[in-house]
């Protein structure tokens, strides 16, 4: 099965036919906007509530600067992360399952069992808190893998739950407001390895897709570029910036936010030259953690667009499906 795993064959002379995507749904390159970015944030400046309202209102992603995030434990986890795809194949072998209810489980494209074109990408993905309870089954090999990754774990939760307490307050609720409601947040890891691929443009290294979770935090590959971002029906290039790290709202805070802020659909596109790496860090409500909009946010003229659900039933729903159907936030419209 593990076989299956593209990072186990060093050159791919052409690309499998289960990749191509049929021609009305290819990436169009040369139509990709690379020139304007996402807005970026430094977080010691003095209005970042201002600008983590109007990032999320227009755009739905943007990268934060002076984050809080060491640079060196950044090049840390990139550098496990690139370690952890170049071990041999029966090493990989031994964590790979297609099953999306594994907690640790290396994978390839996205959910094997349910999709009917396949995505040029082999994934690691983790549940990371509590740490304690996780740490002990992931992978020892690299040899600093679990002390590298757990530490860049707690860095990052520590700036979600800052960036929770701005959007908060960014959509005039008390500064607590989503972290209380999203309760005792699950955090999840993807760490995303794309080859170096034959024919960037019939496929995908992600197809496009919004995050089902609340809030996204991803290290992106600091030499190759990839990850795109839909604005007004046109594609963007996220252009990696040094030591930043990309921000996006997930589903839950579309939902939360009663439509105002955006799960933005994005996807990763692959090169034919270079493969590209990067770590993708999600805040997850709690199993049972309602979600439902605040009264605040529910007017006369912005009626409650979505019925309450618990992310149990919710994240079930979505990974019962393929990312070609219809988004799995319609499916909970009021
Ligand atoms: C993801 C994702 C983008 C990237 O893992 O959900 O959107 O650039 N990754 O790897
Ligand atoms: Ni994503």
């Amino acid at each position: 099965m593990a076989a299956a795993l593209l990072s186990n064959v060093t050159d791919h002379a052409s690309l499998p036919s289960s990749y191509v995507r049929p021609e009305s749904q290819r990436p169009c390159l040369e139509e990709v906007i690379t020139n304007a970015n996402i807005p970026t944030i430094d977080l010691t400046s003095f209005d970042v509530v201002a600008q983590v309202a109007h990032a999320c209102s227009s755009n739905g992603f943007f990268q934060v600067v002076n984050h809080g995030v060491e640079v060196e434990l950044i090049r840390e986890m990139m550098e496990v992360a690139l370690e952890f795809f170049r071990l041999p194949a029966e090493e990989k072998a031994k964590h790979y399952s297609d099953d999306p209810a594994k907690k640790m489980r290396l994978s390839t494209s996205f959910n094997i069992k349910k999709e009917t074109v396949r995505n040029w990408r082999d994934y690691l993905r983790l549940h990371c808190y509590p740490l304690e309870e996780f740490v002990p089954a992931w992978p020892s090999n690299p040899p600093l893998f679990k002390e590298v990754v757990s530490t860049y774990c707690s860095e990052v939760r520590q700036l979600g739950m800052r960036l929770l307490r701005a959007i908060s307050l960014s959509l005039e609720l008390e500064e607590d407001y989503l972290v209380k409601v999203l309760g005792e947040q699950e955090q999840h890891m993807a760490i995303n390895h794309y080859p170096k691929c034959p024919e960037p443009e019939l496929t995908y290294g992600l197809q496009a897709h919004t995050d089902p979770n609340a809030l996204t935090i991803l290290l992106p590959d600091p030499t190759v570029a990839g990850l795109q971002v839909l604005k007004d029906g046109q594609w963007i290039a996220v252009n990696p910036q040094p030591n930043a790290l990309v921000i996006n709202i997930g589903d839950q805070l579309q939902a939360l936010s009663n439509g105002r802020y955006k799960s933005v659909q994005h996807r990763a596109v692959v090169n034919k030259d270079k493969s590209r790496t990067s770590v993708a860090s999600f805040l997850c409500p709690c199993n049972n953690a309602i979600i439902s909009p605040p009264e605040k946010l529910i007017t006369d003229g912005s009626p409650a667009m979505y019925r309450s659900y618990t992310y149990d039933e919710y994240y079930k729903k979505f990974w019962s499906k393929n990312l070609d159907d219809v988004h799995c936030l319609e499916l909970f419209k009021s």
